[in-house]
């Protein structure tokens, strides 16, 4: 058991990400010198906390042996029985034919034919900024795009923009009373699946071409899903659909804030703007962690692993593994190779990755060539959450052409 004042605390510790982020020199220490670490409090279920990326990437390639059912989010209890019943909590093969049924939205082309559409909101987002010399990044530029484009997709109208970023702050922020307005992440959780039960029965009664629509009429194995499993997809793609990306825009902002000499590279070379958006991704890994359980005895690293144990994959920890990535603690724009675990690996990596990064690219394309200057208003600050988190406030002043 770890004693209450182990600094192994700050890994699962909101205060502690509250005031500084991702506690990343201790991250390093469990890299070092407990890459496999029974990990056992008195606020949590134990598990084995796994930091090194080969570790990580082992987990997650092996589906059959770590599987996601049991318990997916590391601060729910061992047998917690959660309502949500998404793709993040199957296993195959009742997730191979949920995933298939969702897939198609999500194809380079489905994308692509979305593209014109980013710009145009990444235009006005900036135009709008452009307006001002001060903003709070986060609200006024980082969750505009993801936020509009998941609405969008799912065909939730504009005036209930407000309503998902809230029941998703609800879900993901519970223990920041700044951003939350459920009691706890449970009665998040119970808010988000009422809204989406609303969606998908209205969608069922009245389909249209929407992605909401999709999932709402899908037949797997030739019958309908139930509502629950209809508004388990639809809330995690409402919420992970647009808060992990934001997260990511906005710690992607102060890297290169606090980087000039790569933001400086980047305003030189757009072409680069792909891979610094790889590079964002490493950097500030949003959504830090899950958990698998395992189904037979096995071996991770030299360390034994019972049936039943489960297993901490720490995505954030193994971004900064100096045995994958060179110079790993550093922000460069040009990283290469760059094989990060932003978006998990395996058969339950990210179905929203390639949206996700065509969004980055949108808005970092539009921003980098208009912006002449830009330095912090302020202390940046951090959401008080350890599993999907980020920046809450990015206070920034700058100069920005156009948009009058
Ligand atoms: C920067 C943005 C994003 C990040 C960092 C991110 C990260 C992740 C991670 C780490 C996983 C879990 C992988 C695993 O368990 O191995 C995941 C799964 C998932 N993500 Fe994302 N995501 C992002 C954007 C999106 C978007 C835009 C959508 C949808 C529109 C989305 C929908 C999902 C879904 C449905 C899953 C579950 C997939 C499965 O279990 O099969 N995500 N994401």
């Amino acid at each position: 058991m770890l004693a209450s004042d182990h600094p192994y605390n700050t890994v699962f510790d909101p205060e502690y990400w509250g005031q500084h982020g991702a506690p990343h020199d201790v991250l390093a220490t469990l890299r070092r010198e407990d890459p496999v670490f029974w990990f056992e409090s008195d606020r949590f279920d134990p598990a084995w906390l796994l930091t090194r990326h080969k570790d990580v990437e082992h987990v997650g390639k092996n589906p059959k042996l770590f599987l996601s059912g049991p318990r997916t989010v590391f601060h729910n209890p061992k047998g917690f029985q959660s309502p949500l019943i998404g793709l993040p909590q199957q296993d195959a093969p009742q997730h191979t034919r949920h995933r298939r049924a969702m897939q198609g939205w999500f194809t380079p082309k489905a994308i692509r034919d979305l593209e014109h559409r980013m710009s145009e909101i990444a235009k006005d987002t900036v135009d709008r900024m452009a307006a001002t010399d001060s903003c709070e990044f986060c609200n006024f530029v980082g969750a505009q795009l993801p936020l509009k484009m998941i609405c969008e997709i799912l065909g939730i109208p504009e005036e209930q923009e407000p309503v998902v970023w809230q029941l998703t702050q609800d879900v993901f922020s519970a223990a920041d009373p700044d951003m939350t307005r459920a009691a706890n992440a449970q009665e998040g959780v119970r808010n988000a699946m009422g809204f989406c039960a609303g969606i998908a029965k209205a969608r069922q009664e009245s389909p249209t071409d929407d992605f909401a629509s999709t999932i709402a009429n899908a037949e797997i194995d030739g019958e309908r899903m139930t509502i629950q499993e209809i508004a388990s997809h639809l809330m995690i793609m409402i919420s992970a659909g647009h808060d992990t990306t934001a997260s990511a825009i906005n710690g992607g902002m102060l890297a290169l804030i606090r980087h000039p000499e790569q933001l400086a590279r980047l305003k030189q070379h757009p072409e680069l703007t792909e891979s610094a958006v790889n590079e964002m991704l490493r950097y500030v890994t949003p959504t830090t962690n899950f958990v698998r359980t395992a189904a037979g005895d096995t071996e991770i690293g030299g360390v034994k692993i019972a049936e039943g144990d489960d297993v901490c994959i720490h995505f954030c920890a193994a971004n900064r593994d100096e045995d994958e990535f060179e110079n790993s603690q550093a922000f460069m724009i040009d990283r290469r190779p760059n094989r990060h675990l932003a978006f998990g690996i395996g058969p339950h990596a990210c179905i929203g990755q390639l949206l996700a990064r065509i969004e980055m690219k949108a808005l970092f394309e539009e921003l980098m060539p208009r912006i002449e200057s830009v330095e912090l208003d302020g202390d940046p600050e951090y959401i008080k959450a350890f599993w999907v988190t980020g920046l809450k406030k990015l206070p920034i002043k700058y100069d920005i052409s156009g948009g009058d």
